[in-house]
């Protein structure tokens, strides 16, 4: 039997449902989460409003069902809970292309600068950034900056091109990419389109530019999900991972989703290979166990925070 096959006779659900009881659990889940964990989450969000529910609860243990740097996130926002993360190593790679090192060499070499960075990094690149922004909040973020003020922003090049699109803002680009939202192929786009000329594109920032320029909207994946519910329209086309179509259908059960495939037809692309890492039986057994947990050394907790909360500051 592997690490990660259950027992016969586990009843994962309810084995979870008795499990987050017993320790006062609560179990935080992103959209790209597999349906069955969005499902028996007690929360669902982008990644702003799980830090912001990281943050404010009361419960013992926080069970984060996402990727590392969110983890990290929660843990530096809510340090006296135990934070546990189903697989940890549910990395990303926008965190990975910008290692911290790198980051504070960048930083050496722009001295005026002040430093963005995307909350996909770790807490040690959170560490040495001014501010931290997300796709909900990131031209809000950019444009309490002072004009003249000069900006490296890190590590996403995607969504740094948006925002200097969107907010007429010089900035310097770290050159990270999400290896999910790179993927995406414009002559599938145009082909999706064709066949479903009703339809709208709607798009995360973390796209390529060419991608973007189609999109009839372009946001967070909460935004994303907001505008299936309220644009009313019935048909999107959906350039994101395909997670976050499992609330999509559930808010419009009447609309029709068509997730925008990868340039190669031999993978699920826009897949995050990170966030499915997560399982229901890995969620049942680190419920069980606490296990993996989540730790940080104070120094770097308290360094990764200053940033975070400036952001929060800003609402
Ligand atoms: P959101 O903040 O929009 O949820 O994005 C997180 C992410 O990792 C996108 O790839
Ligand atoms: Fe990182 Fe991309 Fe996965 Fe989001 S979808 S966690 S940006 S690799």
């Amino acid at each position: 039997m592997s690490s990660t096959t259950l027992p016969p006779k586990v009843d994962v659900y309810t084995e979870i449902d008795r499990l987050r009881k017993e320790k006062n659990a609560v179990i935080l889940a992103h959209y790209y989460q597999e349906a069955d964990i969005q499902d028996i989450a007690d929360f669902i969000g982008d990644s702003l409003q799980l830090a912001k529910a990281a943050r404010d609860t009361d419960a013992d243990v926080i069970v984060f069902c996402g990727v590392h740097f969110m983890a990290e996130t929660a843990k530096i926002l809510n340090p006296t809970r135990t934070v546990v993360i189903p697989d940890m190593d549910a990395g990303c790679s926008l965190a990975d292309s910008c290692p911290a090192p790198e980051l504070k060499a960048w930083k050496d070499a722009h001295p005026e600068h002040v430093v963005v960075s995307y909350i996909n990094c770790s807490a040690a690149t959170k560490a040495l950034s001014d501010v931290i922004c997300t796709s909900s909040n990131a031209v809000r973020v950019i444009e309490s900056i002072p004009e003249g003020t000069p900006i490296l922003f890190a590590p996403d090049r995607n969504l740094g091109a948006y925002l200097i699109r969107q907010t007429g803002r010089d900035m310097e680009l770290w050159q990270g990419t999400c290896i999910v939202h790179e993927t995406f192929s414009e002559k599938k786009l145009v082909a999706l389109m064709a066949e479903h000329p009703m339809a709208q594109v709607i798009a995360h920032p973390e796209c390529e530019p060419p991608i973007l320029a189609y999109a009839h909207h372009v946001g967070s994946t909460s935004s994303l999900l907001r505008y299936t519910q309220e644009s009313g329209f019935e048909e999107f086309i959906v350039a994101t991972e395909s997670g976050i179509i499992h609330q999509m259908e559930k808010a419009n059960p009447n609309a029709t989703f068509f997730p925008l495939p990868g340039l190669d037809d031999s993978c699920n692309c826009n897949e995050c290979p990170y966030m499915r890492l997560n399982t229901m039986e890995k969620l049942y057994r680190c419920l069980r166990d606490l296990e993996p947990e989540l730790k940080m050394d104070e120094d770097l907790r308290v360094a990764a925070l200053k940033p975070l909360e400036r952001m929060m500051d800003l609402g």
